[in-house]
């Protein structure tokens, strides 16, 4: 809807507004971490609303940032300045949820137990459990595959696990880093559109950290760029791509092209001094 905002200067303009409060307000933020070596700043002036029901992608060169900032906000990780709130100040803090950048399944449990060990450390009883994990497994294709062990399973496998696990405590906020780095590409655009299938239906907020540009506009739709360590915020690219999205006719959608063209022209500088700075060869 559209309504009078006033501005900071006191003059009124006529604005969309989306009245409905963000989920996660992030103002601020940075973390800086003590090393042997000194203090290494990994985050800084992070200012950020997410939206409920967002589809949020951030991408960035290596060591900016990502995992770091992901992590605050999941609550595993202590701001050193700044402030994360949720959306208004009577709602307890949003659920998170996080399926974590390369191996994130226990070895040692079945696919079951994997599925049932965030419930499980929230006190759910067994045949709470049984019931969600059994309704999840069979939303991931993977009810068949129960009792078996991860390394029994193929590594799109082991991350559907990884999902149904993130999936199993109903989050509100869903986080996940990298999940789908390791897979090949065909895997890949299968548990994207899994992905964007269970986001659909559960209309739940999620944040996804991905290397490739592609992927950030399959699923989101908005992307945020980061710069080179120490990471901030660069660009805030909105993604209005028809849903839902079908990986084919996406690709040949005019817009993806001009979008990826707008994100690679403000991630490549990112990039290239994040190489030089490591040292690498461009
Ligand atoms: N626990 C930590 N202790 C010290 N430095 C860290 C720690 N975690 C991350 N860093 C540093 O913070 C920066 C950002 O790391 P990270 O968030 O993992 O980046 P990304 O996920 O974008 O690759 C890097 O320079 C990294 O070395
Ligand atoms: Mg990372």
């Amino acid at each position: 809807m559209t309504v009078a905002v006033a501005n900071e200067s006191g003059t009124v303009d006529d604005r969309e507004v989306v009245t409905d409060p963000p989920l996660v307000r992030i103002r601020g933020l940075g973390r800086v971490f003590e090393t042997a070596a000194g203090p290494v700043t990994a985050v800084r002036a992070i200012d950020l609303d997410i939206r409920r029901r967002e589809f949020l992608a951030i991408v960035g060169p290596s060591g900016c940032g990502k995992t770091t900032l992901l992590r605050m906000i999941a609550g595993l990780e202590t701001p050193t300045s700044g402030r994360i709130e949720t959306g208004s100040a009577a709602a307890d803090r949003p659920v998170n949820a996080m399926v974590f950048q390369g191996h994130s399944v226990f070895p040692w449990m079945t696919v079951r137990q994997n599925a049932e060990y965030g419930l499980a450390i929230r006190g759910a009883g067994k045949p709470e459990r049984a019931g969600i994990v059994d309704s999840l497994l069979e939303t991931v294709g993977l009810i068949e595959f129960s009792r078996a062990y991860p390394h029994q399973l193929s590594e799109g496998m082991r991350q559907r696990v990884a999902i149904a696990r993130a999936l199993a405590v109903d989050p509100d906020l869903l986080l996940m880093d990298e999940p789908f780095g390791s897979l090949d590409e065909q895997t890949r655009f299968i548990l994207q559109d899994e992905v964007l299938r269970i986001w659909g239906e559960t209309q739940k907020t999620v944040i996804v950290v991905t290397h490739s540009i592609d992927e950030a506009l399959t699923l989101a739709d908005r992307v945020i760029v980061m710069t080179a360590h120490p990471g901030a915020i660069k660009d805030v690219v909105d993604v209005p791509l028809a849903r839902p999205r079908d990986q084919a006719t996406l690709r040949s959608d005019p817009e993806f092209g001009r979008l990826f063209g707008r994100i690679w022209d403000s991630l490549r500088s990112e990039v290239l001094e994040a190489r030089a700075a490591s040292g690498s060869p461009r």
